[in-house]
């Protein structure tokens, strides 16, 4: 198949790129920093363009059989908007040429921050600025899920636990329901990403990856 990969340039965006090379596909790797990206091979191209650009991502979206975005912020104390306005951005590139087939990686995070309000008073007593930090990422992320799952579009949403580099792929689980604080290794993200994109086991799902402990 051929793949845009939005996000390549990250450390879980180089290992889809590598893997979905092994697995035949070819790549469009988007990133901002293109001299950085690491792949010299005729499986991958690298486009420079920013998400938040919508000509930008429509130009580079055109003419692939599926998008794989793991476009991710830091925290900040600012709202923030990239998850949300680039999967807009890329939903309605992916409508115009006719594009059937999403992945995006969330967080599960997501389901274990206590945003109640006692949860959200005894967080802000506590950490103001990791609680304002993380709530307008994990805002912006639940934001994004929306947009996935009204696109109308053949979607599945991954959600990781923390992110730990992995030498392997180790024995990862894909599951409905969350596990408690759970991580990821990045292999494990990118091989199910990949495999997903191949195979199509979890079209229209939420899908938690966790790696063993
Ligand atoms: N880290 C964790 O513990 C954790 C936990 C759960 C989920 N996740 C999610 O897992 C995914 C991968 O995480 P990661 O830590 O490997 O990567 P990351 O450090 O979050 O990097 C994400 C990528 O997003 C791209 N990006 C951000 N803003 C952009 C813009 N305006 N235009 C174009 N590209 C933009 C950057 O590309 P360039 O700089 O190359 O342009 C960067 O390579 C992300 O979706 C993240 O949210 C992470």
């Amino acid at each position: 198949m051929k793949l845009v990969v939005f996000g390549a340039n990250s450390p879980t965006g180089r290992l889809v790129t590598a893997m979905a090379m092994t697995a035949g596909h070819t790549v469009t790797a988007v990133t901002r920093r293109p001299a950085d990206f690491p792949f010299c091979d005729h499986r991958v191209q690298t486009a420079a363009a920013d998400v938040m650009d919508a000509d930008a991502v429509d130009w580079v979206t055109g003419g692939h059989d599926a998008v794989v975005s793991v476009i991710g912020v830091p925290p900040s104390v600012r709202p923030v908007t990239v998850c949300s306005q680039a999967t807009y951005n890329i939903v309605k590139a992916m409508i115009g040429h006719g594009m059937r087939r999403l992945l995006c990686v969330a967080s599960a995070d997501l389901d274990a921050a206590d945003l109640s309000p006692a949860g959200l008073l005894r967080q802000r007593a506590i950490r103001p600025l990791v609680l304002a930090s993380g709530s307008a990422v994990q805002r912006d992320v639940r934001r994004m899920e929306n947009i996935v799952r009204e696109s109308g579009l053949d979607w599945t949403l991954l959600r990781p636990g923390r992110l730990v580099a992995g030498s392997e792929v180790s024995d990862y689980r894909m599951t409905a329901r969350p596990v408690p604080r759970p991580l990821t290794f990045r292999t494990d993200i990118a091989h199910a990403l990949v495999r997903e994109v191949t195979h199509g086991a979890y079209l229209g799902e939420t899908v938690y990856v966790s790696s063993p402990k």
